[in-house]
């Protein structure tokens, strides 16, 4: 899929700018706090409901505004649909091709953006919710059943841990675990099935950008002993939770990681390392996706230059503009090098919040 269009009404310094893209590549280069980066903010934000710089969302209204809107039109092979998402009394509410009472699950389904961005190397070095958050966005994305199948699980999670809380009677508990262990299995199954495919997919391109590392594997820890029903687990540990006050084991839990042979442990790479192992990981979840989904999702790649010396800018560009997904690329200035070999199909100039297409 791609955008055609994007309208973006109060977000961070933005205040109303609209803006046809390219299927292709589109640049956007001015000076530091402009607001390039808030432009790759608005599509993200459109496929996952968050930023990936933040977490709290009123930092992305625009300070003194009431209502934060997003607007954009994507196409696919076989359709165009109208997103739209809008905060308003720290609400969010999503629009779908008009109608106003959309779900936000069917708005993020609709809208596939992945992103590299200055603290993607954290996804290698940072906590596991981010890892699991790349995971999930995945699979959420080729198993339709997997967002409520992670509602009912959190909800029972959320009675368990309050009657972990409240010293309920076993009796009590145990109809949780069993409820948490029914709404586990087929996340556990979901979950494993797709970083078996990711695996496929992410280890040629490790071996190929950082041989120096030697051999690697990608390890996946579901979040408990998956040899046993989640339930049986949870009665086992059940003293421990009690004390603790919180569920210990259970795919909220999960996490994955990559073992290089030349450096068994994250902390031994170094940073430049982890943000190649970083971009691998999203270039093998955008081919992993095009397997399954037969499109491409959004590329939103933010800051190339300042994070990649320029062997790998191009290495990097190279890979994306071959992946044929349409990429929003940003930059304080890109090389005019690197621009002769991946021509830009649109280049805006970003200042002040504003938005000129200079080609
Ligand atoms: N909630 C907000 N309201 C108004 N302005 C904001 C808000 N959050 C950030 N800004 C400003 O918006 C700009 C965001 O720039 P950014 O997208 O990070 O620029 P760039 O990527 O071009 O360096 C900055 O100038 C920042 O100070
Ligand atoms: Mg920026």
């Amino acid at each position: 899929m791609h955008l055609t269009e994007l309208r973006i009404q109060n977000l961070r310094n933005i205040e109303d700018q609209r803006l046809e893209l390219a299927a292709g590549l589109n640049v956007f280069v001015g000076p530091n706090g402009a607001g390039k980066t808030s432009f790759l903010e608005a599509a993200y934000v459109l496929s996952h409901g968050s930023s990936f710089r933040t977490h709290q969302s009123e930092h992305l209204q625009r300070r003194g505004t009431e209502t934060l809107a997003l607007y954009a039109q994507a196409r696919t092979r076989s359709l165009t649909r109208r997103l739209g998402l809008l905060r308003r009394d720290g609400h969010w509410t999503a629009r779908l091709d008009g109608e106003a009472s959309a779900r936000l699950v069917d708005l993020f389904a609709a809208c596939a953006v992945v992103c590299f961005e200055p603290g993607s190397h954290a996804l290698i070095a940072g906590a596991a919710d981010g890892r699991r958050s790349f995971l999930d966005w995945g699979v959420f994305h080729v198993e339709h059943d997997f967002a409520a199948g992670m509602r009912r699980y959190r909800r029972a999670l959320r009675q368990r841990n309050a009657l972990l809380k409240q010293e309920a009677s076993d009796e009590e508990l145990a109809i949780w675990d069993e409820e948490l262990s029914q709404a586990a299995e087929p996340l556990g199954r979901a979950r494993e099935a797709y970083m078996e495919r990711f695996g496929r997919e992410l280890v040629p391109l490790l071996d190929d950008y950082l041989p120096e590392l030697g051999g690697v594997s990608l390890r996946f820890r579901p979040g408990w002993n998956r040899d046993m029903p989640l339930g049986e687990v949870l009665k086992e540990v059940r003293q421990r939770d009690r004390a603790l006050g919180h569920t210990t084991r259970g795919p909220h839990r999960a996490d994955w990681g990559l073992v290089f042979a030349n450096a068994p442990s994250h902390e031994q790479l170094s940073r430049g390392q982890e943000k190649l192992c970083a971009i691998a990981c999203t270039l093998a979840q955008v081919s992993l996706y095009r397997s399954i989904r037969g499109e491409n999702p959004v590329i939103a790649f933010d800051d190339l230059c300042s994070e990649l010396d320029a062997a790998h800018q191009a290495v990097a560009l190279a890979a994306l503009t071959g992946s044929g997904a349409q990429i929003l690329l940003t930059g304080t200035e890109i090389p005019s090098a690197l621009l002769e070999r991946f021509p830009a199909q649109r280049l805006f100039h970003v200042e002040q919040g504003k938005v000129r297409a200079v080609l």
